[in-house]
């Protein structure tokens, strides 16, 4: 600013009240722009509030197409199912349970709802991990798990999923998920890759929901050698547009709030659509300090949400999706 002038530089004016701080805003949220997760547990009986995640559900096959019902009449119509099966293998995978799950819900509600389906083994497996353990169990071996999860893939697709969203981060899934439906005549479904997943302390809640954390007692305790280290942004740029060279319609950053500089960063590289996870340990925080009566709930939520957007993403996903018009429509500028 020019010194000796009469006036300083009046930044106020344009926060003086909710009407201009509306005007002025540079991002506005909706909530078409959301992803609703559900869990659909094979071992319950009935619907099963998730103990570490506030006010989520685990449902049965039954109350999953209930809870689906509710959601459309909040405005909710794109989901991301995650199936916990009963049964827990070595690599004897069925995927029976899934499968009628999204026939039921194709059944249902037709093309009033697009879902994806996360596709990862470690909901599957004994050990906890997303992938085929080696022999000695010291190594999760890409080659034999990538042509589990095409399988996978294609009983999703067939059974009637629009998406398949692989979350196992094994190298060349993508292009091996993307041939499969391709020679099955399923060209139509897309690919959603949890592409830049970094490896994460905020999905302790999540793990708790699908029963899949890795065993304590196995050689190989945590996720480190197939998920990106939070060290390395890099990585995450180079496996992101290595995922769409193989096909990957939408790519995702996953956790999200503590990788905005990674969205910022995806988003001035790729023109693909971006999604950002807004994964079970971010939700739980926020939660507990609305629970808390640290934090207004709504409020905080879209702060958070509004950090996403103004770092590019395109699509959020979040566990409180099914709140979001409600809370956007009331949003305090
Ligand atoms: C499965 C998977 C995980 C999440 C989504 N898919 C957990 C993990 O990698 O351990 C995390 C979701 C969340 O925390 O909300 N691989």
């Amino acid at each position: 600013m020019a010194t000796g002038t009469s006036y300083f530089d009046t930044r106020r004016r344009i926060r003086a009240n909710p009407h201009i701080r509306e005007l002025a805003a540079g991002v506005h949220l909706s909530h078409r722009d959301f992803i609703q997760p559900l869990f659909v547990d094979e071992g319950i009986s009935r619907r099963t509030q998730i103990p570490s995640l506030n006010e989520v559900y685990s449902d049965t096959p039954e109350t999953l197409l209930q809870q689906i019902e509710e959601d459309l009449k909040e405005g909710v119509r794109k989901f991301l199912l995650f199936p916990v099966p009963a049964k827990k293998s070595e690599r004897e995978l069925d995927f029976h349970f899934v499968q009628s799950v999204f026939q039921a819900i194709r059944k249902r509600f037709g093309s009033d709802v697009w879902v994806a389906a996360d596709l990862c083994l470690c909901a599957y497996t004994i050990h906890g991990h997303c992938g085929v353990l080696s022999g000695d169990k010291t190594r999760v071996v890409n080659e034999e798990t990538v042509p589990l999860l095409a399988a996978y893939a294609l009983s999703l697709a067939q059974a009637g999923a629009d998406c398949i969203a692989p979350s196992d981060m094994m190298d060349g899934r993508v292009a091996a998920i993307r041939n499969v439906l391709d020679q099955h005549a399923l060209s139509h479904v897309a690919v959603m890759s949890y592409a830049a997943k970094f490896s994460s302390q905020f999905y302790g809640p999540f793990r708790d929901a699908c029963k899949s954390a890795p065993g304590s007692d196995e050689a190989l305790r945590d996720r480190k050698t197939y998920q990106l280290s939070p060290f390395n942004a890099g990585d995450a740029l180079l496996t992101t547009l290595r995922d769409i060279a193989e096909g990957a319609d939408i790519v995702m950053v996953k956790p999200a709030l503590a990788y905005l500089d990674v969205i910022a960063r995806l988003r001035q590289e790729v023109h693909h659509p971006l999604a950002a996870y807004h994964v079970s340990g971010e939700y739980q925080s926020l939660e507990l300090l609305a629970v808390h009566q640290l934090a207004a709930r709504a409020a905080l939520h879209i702060e958070a949400w509004t950090a996403l957007k103004r770092a590019g993403t395109d699509i959020i996903i979040s566990y409180a999706a099914r709140h979001a018009k409600k809370w956007i429509d009331q949003v305090q500028y």
